[in-house]
């Protein structure tokens, strides 16, 4: 089967083919073309997202479809992002796998966002395949799940206010640093811990305590936002008298990142050892932070766990993980009808009922 898979929830137009079948898949082409605009505004602003889609999707399209060497009559089915993201953005691909399919005569399903990052590594690492414990943190999500058997997700904690990349790019700004802020912060933060070793400044882990047990929200559940005014209130001291200085901008990257991640790692091997899973598979733009990655390996190995993370590639938005989720769906025989509609907001596919309530209190 040739999948044709279609992303527009954000800022990244970007389009693939993928071809084979459950067990044995092959990226056939990938075309992810960045949305630029955006970093002069220090953002995502949704109605230009949603135009630059539009300008570009049917040659992306294309391009893929020329990258793999196929005809437009050689798709067998089309898989889109329905849902969680910007529904202007949304709405364009929506449109436009709708129509493609429709015209060729072939079946369309919709993707849940999060279900793609869900299965990007495994397009790279034959052995990122369930049961496993999933660590996804992208710029609007953050989501810790256990994973029995694709389709089967438990969710365990997400996070109370910001997401993981969201936190970076917010603490970036504070820096003085340009969006998205992940890179710039992981970058900062290499520089500070090879010239100063230890940042002098230190920041508390946030929700991280040892007197939390399983079954209570705060176990899994994460908090960014007051790192994030921790951070701001770090430079506004650092700054009152003169202005930041390269070497303070870069301690204080090191302290927020070393929270964060280890926040992060704490939580991922708490829901390794509740589960007894062997293996930790991380997705979303944060999976692609090289110190988090190391530093999820070296925790990991001492409970029994290997961990997975996708290549840089992978790790952002993009349309293959989109078609591989599509194909798990297309399998099964789920389509779409042509009503198929685009979703700010969705809970993730495959959680039983009573996860599902919280789902929607966390607005996945
Ligand atoms: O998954 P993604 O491409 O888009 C969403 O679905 O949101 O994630 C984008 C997020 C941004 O917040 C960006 O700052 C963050 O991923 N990011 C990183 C890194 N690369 C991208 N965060 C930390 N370290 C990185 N190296
Ligand atoms: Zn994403």
């Amino acid at each position: 089967m040739k999948v044709l898979g279609i992303e527009t929830s954000c800022d990244e137009t970007s389009a693939a083919v993928l071809s084979g079948t459950d067990d044995e898949t092959e990226i056939q082409s990938l075309v992810i073309l960045s949305q630029d605009v955006h970093r002069i505004f220090g953002g995502v602003v949704p109605e230009i997202a949603s135009r630059a889609h539009v300008t570009a999707l049917v040659p992306v399209v294309e391009r893929a479809l020329s990258d793999a060497g196929l005809g437009r009559d050689d798709v067998d089915a089309v898989a889109v992002t329905y849902g969680p993201g910007l529904a202007g953005a949304l709405l364009v691909g929506v449109s436009f796998a709708k129509a493609f399919a429709y015209a060729l005569d072939v079946p369309v399903v919709g993707v849940h966002h999060m279900e793609g990052h869900l299965f990007a590594t495994a397009l790279e690492e034959r052995d990122a395949v369930p049961p496993f414990t999933a660590l996804l943190i992208s710029g609007g999500h953050t989501l810790l799940l256990d994973v029995e058997a694709w389709g089967h997700y438990r969710l365990l904690g997400g996070t109370r206010d910001d997401a993981a990349g969201e936190a970076f790019d917010k603490v970036a700004k504070l820096l003085g640093l340009p969006y998205p802020g992940g890179p710039a912060i992981e970058r900062e933060a290499s520089e500070g811990r090879a010239t100063q070793g230890a940042s002098p400044f230190r920041f508390a882990r946030p929700m991280l305590r040892r007197d939390q047990r399983p079954g209570e929200r705060d176990y899994y559940d994460v908090s960014f936002s007051g790192l994030k005014t921790a951070v701001l209130n770090a430079v506004r001291e650092a700054t009152s008298n003169e202005p930041l200085t390269p070497a303070t901008r870069a301690a204080i990257a090191l302290a927020f990142q070393d929270s964060l991640i280890e926040t992060l790692v704490e939580k991922t091997a708490r829901a390794v050892r509740q589960f007894e899973r062997r293996r930790v598979v991380l997705g979303g733009g944060v999976a692609g932070n090289r110190t988090l990655v190391a530093a999820m390996r070296e925790r990991c190995a001492h409970i029994g766990a290997r961990v997975f993370a996708p290549s840089a590639r992978l790790a952002t938005d993009n349309a293959a993980m989109i078609a591989r989720a599509g194909l798990f769906h297309l399998e099964r025989g789920e389509r779409a009808g042509l009503d198929l509609n685009a979703f700010a907001s969705l809970p993730l596919p495959g959680l039983p009922i009573e996860s599902l309530a919280e789902a929607r209190d966390k607005l996945i």
